[in-house]
């Protein structure tokens, strides 16, 4: 019954998904799309047994470690030969119509992301590998399975048995502005551009954090022995009624006109598409003829990259700021006289750090290129030395903190200056109270940034544990304000005490620890006490937590000023725990476990929640307490020596999930006895739990 309703969602969220990613045209509301998934989501939860690589879910990621297998790729991935000159690219044409008399091409959109190939094996997808050297790639099935217009099962039924379709995974300017800003708010160092981005999200480690970077995948290439096709513009046509995504912009051209004409349409209309591109490929279309064509020994003889050309701008460099981000970070940003470049008037352009600047030689009054990295952030990529003046000097990098004038420092490995009067600092006071307000934060309506400098000046705000003394008639007589303000802002922070435990933590704004490591965080630790309690060993053993992080977490708890500040906020009333869970079912209920070792199908934290939302317990330490030890791979024979001398039950990570079946025959099982009071706490069977 549960099985029939798993397949039953499975189908049905296959079909919306497809039809609100790849054909843009939802037959249901978004509403309505979450509570189907939310409720596959619980039944696999509980029912763990009835787990499909394939499932609609797997959109959401695992937190699982993924380390990446090398994979051969049965037909190599090659590379393009690219041309910048229309002069080029007509040399080429006239090769081809010499060789192979007049052909057929067809012109597609050049996506700047990268390149991926999907195995499909009886229309499942079966593996997702990087283009790697050309000849083996990293496995990246587990991460590729979450980006939603990559179909998981085909439609149709005519989909060769065996074959390949590949194409580019890229990032959205919308997905890329929006982790750039999370990034840059979580002191870490944003990517340089869409591209980067959607390597480095590809390559990331935990499918989940994969699955929320909002990743995109375009196809334009099946691979395969004995396709059923003639030319290229079949093969695409197919693959799109089997449910891949391919691009509308398209063209098949027969001369070089066309093909001209194709490339100056999208050099202008590309600046409105929602995702990177930087060029046009030209491709003959009919197989036959590309078979006559060749490869050369890198690339194919019947396809050539046309590359736009980045927009390059030179102006005067008029100074330099240094700005102070909120972890006292240094930034140097140039100003410039302003230039117009890719459709916008560029003022300022950042200039990273000293190294980067060193690296430019850029001095006080050169002229300078300025470039959009990405088509986004603009940057200065040289300096016309023609037109340096004679009695230029190289720039001196600053080494006092120009808000504060206290010496800065560089740690190591990091190529950003710091200024270290975290407490004195005025960006970095404000900057910190800033992001405690954050929507992703305690979310403050009604206080934005102004306000937060307004109160500060005003003696009222020195960092954010001053929020919550804050009262509405110290408020109301200040400029802008007013009385009916001043009640909503103090409404809004006294809301704010709602904000679950996770975002607290996020909002504290500790080094490294953004959004995603706070989540990560408070369902390991579940309270802050437990976070401020944790040894560096102890922190690492979350999931997503390395040793910069946990140093990080160490060092804002070791400050005096920041545990007073904590403590204000929990007398304030915010939350420190994380929520209690909602039990999946009692089938563990009154039994202890163990786990021990390294396990295949599920993490630690994920086994652990499992445990809980059973209703047992889960032990750190081997004793006559516990039931069982479930065992992966290495556990330590400390653990094994002890658990056989107590006669504990050692079980695998299958038998584990065995027990949380539906048919799971628990008669046979030893009969719990209860061994903790709060055994008996959790006899309410409740659905819906999604942790
Ligand atoms: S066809 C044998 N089509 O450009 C050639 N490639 O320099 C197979 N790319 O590695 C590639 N858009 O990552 C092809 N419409 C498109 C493309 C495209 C982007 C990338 C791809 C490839 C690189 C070649």
């Amino acid at each position: 019954m549960i099985r029939r309703r798993i397949e039953e969602l499975r189908e049905q969220l296959n079909r919306h998904n497809y039809k609100y990613y790849v054909e843009n045209a939802p037959e249901i509301s978004d509403f309505e799309f979450d509570a189907l998934m939310h409720e596959l989501l619980r039944l696999e939860r509980e029912h763990p047994e009835y787990a499909d690589p394939n499932s609609p879910t797997v959109r959401v990621g695992s937190d699982l470690t993924a380390e990446f297998e090398t994979v051969k790729h049965r037909f190599p991935m090659l590379s393009l030969g690219n041309t910048y000159s229309l002069e080029e690219l007509h040399e080429f044409i006239g090769r081809i119509e010499r060789e192979a008399g007049t052909a057929e091409y067809v012109c597609e959109l050049k996506f700047d992301g990268t390149a991926i190939s999907l195995t499909y094996e009886h229309g499942r997808l079966l593996r997702a590998v990087t283009r790697g050297d050309g000849t083996q790639g990293d496995d990246v099935t587990a991460n590729v399975r979450t980006i939603r217009t990559v179909p998981l099962t085909l439609r149709g039924d005519d989909w060769p048995d065996y074959f390949e379709m590949r194409g580019e995974i890229l990032m959205p300017y919308a997905s890329f502005d929006r982790l750039n800003a999370e990034r840059e708010a979580a002191g870490e160092t944003p990517f340089a551009n869409p591209r980067n981005a959607a390597a480095g999200t590809l390559k990331q480690q935990a499918s989940s954090v994969v699955a929320r970077r909002g990743l995109d995948a375009t196809l334009y290439q099946a691979a395969g022995e004995n396709l059923p096709f003639g030319t290229h513009w079949e093969s695409l046509q197919k693959a799109r009624e089997w449910g891949f995504k391919v691009s509308d912009a398209m063209r098949i051209c027969r001369n070089t006109e066309e093909i001209d004409a194709y490339i100056a349409h999208w050099d202008e209309a590309r600046k409105s598409l929602p995702f990177p591109t930087d060029g046009v490929v030209i491709k003959v279309n009919d197989f036959a003829v590309r078979r006559m064509l060749g490869f050369t020994a890198k690339s194919p003889r019947w396809a050539v990259a046309y590359k736009f050309k980045a927009e390059q701008a030179s102006t005067r460099l008029i100074s330099v700021d240094f700005q102070v981000g909120r972890t006292g970070a240094i930034t140097p940003v140039a100003n410039l006289e302003p230039v117009q470049l890719a459709g916008t008037t560029v003022r300022r352009a950042t200039l990273h750090n000293a190294e980067q600047m060193a690296l430019l030689d850029i001095r006080p009054n050169d002229t300078v290129f300025v470039e959009k990295g990405g088509e986004i952030i603009p940057k200065i990529t040289g300096v016309d030395l023609a037109l340096r003046p004679a009695d230029s000097r190289p720039f001196e990098y600053i080494d006092r903190c120009p808000e504060c004038g206290t010496p800065l420092v560089r740690y190591e490995g990091e190529a950003k200056h710091y200024c270290p009067n975290q407490s004195g600092c005025r960006p970095q006071i404000l900057g910190r109270i800033i992001h405690f307000i954050r929507r992703k934060a305690m979310d403050i309506e009604g206080l934005g940034e102004e306000t937060v400098e307004l109160l500060f000046e005003n003696g009222l705000l020195h960092d954010a544990s001053d929020l919550y003394d804050l009262r509405a008639e110290q408020l109301a007589p200040l400029p802008r304000l007013g009385e009916k303000s001043a009640e909503n802002i103090v409404q809004s922070i006294r809301n704010s005490l709602e904000v679950p435990f996770e975002r607290v933590l996020f909002a504290l704004g500790i080094r490294f620890v953004g959004e995603t490591t706070a989540k990560y965080l408070a369902a390991h630790f579940r309270s802050l006490d437990a976070v401020i309690g944790a040894s560096r060993e102890e922190l690492v053993e979350a999931d997503e937590v390395g040793g910069k992080i946990a140093d990080a977490i160490i060092d804002y708890f070791a400050d005096p000023e920041n545990l007073r500040i904590v403590e204000r906020l929990r007398r304030a009333g915010i939350r420190t725990e994380s929520e209690a869970r909602e039990l999946a079912s009692e089938r563990l209920a009154g039994r202890n476990f163990v786990l021990s070792g390294k396990f295949a199908g599920h993490s630690r934290d994920e086994l652990k929640a499992l445990i809980e939302r059973h209703g047992g317990k889960n032990l750190a330490a081997v004793s006559a307490n516990v039931d069982y030890i479930v065992a992966g791979e290495n556990m330590g024979p400390a653990k094994l020596k002890k658990a056989e001398k107590l006669g504990v039950k050692i079980i695998s990570e299958e038998e584990f999930l065995r027990m949380l079946a539906d048919d799971a025959p628990s008669e046979t099982e030893p009969e719990p006895e209860p061994k903790h009071e709060d055994a008996e706490a959790t006899t309410s069977p409740t659905q819906g739990s999604l942790f």
